[in-house]
């Protein structure tokens, strides 16, 4: 029968406030009992960007209510926690330290112990809790603020094989819309557009493809979208309609290619015996990069594992899920858990140039 453990994980680490309560009962799939989240969209919307200490003090205000929430939707107490996750890093300090303290306040009055969990690795690890992967395998983090392949080892063992050295994906997207009056977050305005457009009109380049690795640019395309835009305007004196999609599809169909040419090559660069393809993040969601990789990991005879979106965005039961691996292999913090700010996965791997420049989001 085995051990049951049920633990509530909180997250904070970026505009999303979150908790959740996940329970593994011996050898059956784990079960999200809950799972609470309160996006901030609307408190950062006039703003055009996350506000750092909009997003701090909102989290503040909401972690105690989303805790509440999450125990009476599981219909727990409490008592019935074997310890609290919560994210330490990395993300927006404010954000992060609020959970933080709001785990320990948690702890301090119960007794119960405390995990503390990177952010990434509650991505890295979702597969397992979703599709129950076994290690290794293949992740691809793709979202507003990160883009890395990690080769997933271990619920603490991970490899990170390339990732972007400037923009992530996401905010390639959502720079793309800016440039083109597209609405925020602009990943789901730029597919629509691209839906309509033709993707051979424009020439964009393909960043990184002529470099050997796995390590992926996206700030060029957005330069080349911006020079394509403008010359239309020169030209003409605006864009039309049917410009815009084109546009939208070019440079997705860029996004696609650099993302799947790089998959090939961090299948090829992975340890043996992967178990499948995994992707998480927004950009995950886009069809088009999908069914790319969706083909890469089936001409590598690997499985492809999108968990459900609710899941592959920012969310609390991934937080639980990454503290319940951590803390039934003997993973505990104490009062002592600091909130990281930068806390890379996989610290043997040097570090990215002018990776996470934009730095909250992950
Ligand atoms: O993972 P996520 O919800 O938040 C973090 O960044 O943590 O990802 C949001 C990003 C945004 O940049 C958004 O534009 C992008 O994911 N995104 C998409 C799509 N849906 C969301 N990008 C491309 N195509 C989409 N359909
Ligand atoms: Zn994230």
């Amino acid at each position: 029968m085995g051990e049951t453990l049920t633990i509530l994980g909180l997250e904070s680490s970026c505009d999303d406030t979150a908790a959740a309560v996940v329970r593994k009962r011996g050898e059956a799939p784990p079960e999200i009992l809950s799972s609470v989240v309160r996006g901030q969209a609307e408190l950062h919307a006039p703003f055009g960007g996350v506000v750092p200490e909009i997003a701090a003090r909102a989290h503040a205000e909401k972690l105690d209510l989303c805790v509440e929430e999450a125990l009476a939707q599981a219909g727990v107490g409490l008592g019935d926690l074997d310890a609290i996750a919560v994210t330490a890093g990395p993300g927006l300090i404010g954000g992060v330290l609020s959970g933080v303290m709001c785990a320990k306040g948690i702890a301090a009055a119960t007794g119960l112990p405390l995990v503390g969990v990177n952010h990434l690795a509650g991505h890295a690890l979702t597969p397992r809790l979703t599709d129950r992967l076994t290690f290794p395998y293949l992740m691809l983090l793709a979202s507003g603020g990160h883009c890395q392949f990690l080769a997933v080892e271990g619920a603490e063992t991970f490899t990170r094989l390339g990732g972007t050295i400037d923009d992530a994906p996401g905010e390639a997207f959502d720079k793309t819309a800016k440039l083109l009056g597209l609405p925020q977050p602009g990943g789901p305005a730029v597919e629509a557009e691209a839906a309509q457009g033709d993707a051979a009109r424009f020439a964009f380049p393909r960043p990184l493809l002529d470099r050997p690795g796995c390590d992926m640019s996206f700030s060029g395309l957005k330069t080349a979208l911006l020079r394509a835009r403008d010359a239309l305007i020169a030209e003409k004196g605006g864009i039309t309609r049917a410009d815009r999609a084109d546009l939208c599809a070019a440079f997705q169909a860029a996004v696609r290619d650099v993302l799947a040419e790089k998959a090939r090559r961090a299948i090829a660069a992975a340890p043996a015996g992967l178990t499948a393809l995994a992707v998480a993040g927004g950009v995950a969601a886009n069809r088009t990069v999908r069914a790319a990789l969706e083909e890469v990991a089936g001409a590598a005879q690997l499985p492809f594992v999108a968990p459900p979106l609710a899941l592959c965005t920012d969310n609390a039961a991934m937080i639980a899920w990454a503290g319940l691996e951590r803390f039934r292999a003997g993973g505990r913090d104490d009062m002592r858990l600091a909130a990281r700010p930068r806390w890379p996965l996989d610290d043997r791997s040097p570090a990215l140039v002018g990776a996470g420049k934009k730095g909250a989001k992950a």
